[in-house]
């Protein structure tokens, strides 16, 4: 983890499914008048398909390809407009080698909101449109593996709080320059 304090403006949010990404990502963006771009999102948006959708129909190798991509177009309009903006990336975004070593090309900064599992569970057991989301055997395994991944980005955050909380400890990091919007 990098204690190294200077602005930076391309924001990305990562962690597990549940840990809250699009939710903070989006709050924190409109406290910093900064841009959000949700990347499941845009993966929807560009195939008209929910996540669950492209999954159930082309499978997850077509997914992580289409995630890429989306990806890609994200760096590139950023690399262009310089917009600084706050990515919530999806819970598997890193752990495809190009995806974090494009983020590092581009000079993001990788927040991971680190969250229990057990709360992580309690989160994902109501919520639809997850298909890594099987039994809980399988997301602790995923869980697991994903761990030291999540551990190569820049900050740590604990998730397991309001949004709003959550936001404010990432203000706290000292990373954000004064954005004249
Ligand atoms: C995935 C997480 C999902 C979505 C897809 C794959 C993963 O995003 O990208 O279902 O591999 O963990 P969230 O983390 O936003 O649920």
């Amino acid at each position: 983890m990098s204690n190294e304090i200077r602005p930076r403006r391309l924001v990305c949010l990562t962690g597990f499914m549940g840990s809250g990404k699009s939710t903070v990502a989006r709050l924190l963006a409109s406290q910093l008048g900064w841009m959000h771009t949700d990347l499941d999102r845009c993966i929807g948006q560009a195939v008209g398909l929910t996540i669950s959708e492209i999954f159930a129909r082309a499978g997850e190798t077509e997914f992580r390809r289409l995630e890429s991509e989306q990806l890609a177009r994200i760096a590139a309009e950023y690399a262009q407009t310089r917009r600084p903006r706050i990515v919530s990336l999806g819970g598997g975004t890193i752990t495809q080698p190009q995806n974090l070593a494009l983020l590092r090309e581009q000079g993001a900064v990788l927040i991971w909101l680190r969250c229990p599992i057990e709360e992580l569970l309690r989160r994902c057991a109501q919520i639809t449109d997850r298909p890594l989301f099987r039994d809980e055997a399988s997301f602790r395994r995923l869980y697991n593996e994903r761990l030291p991944i999540y551990e190569l980005s820049d900050y740590r955050v604990d998730s397991d709080a309001e949004p709003a909380r959550v936001v404010e400890q990432i203000l706290a990091l000292g990373i954000f320059p004064q954005v004249a919007v």
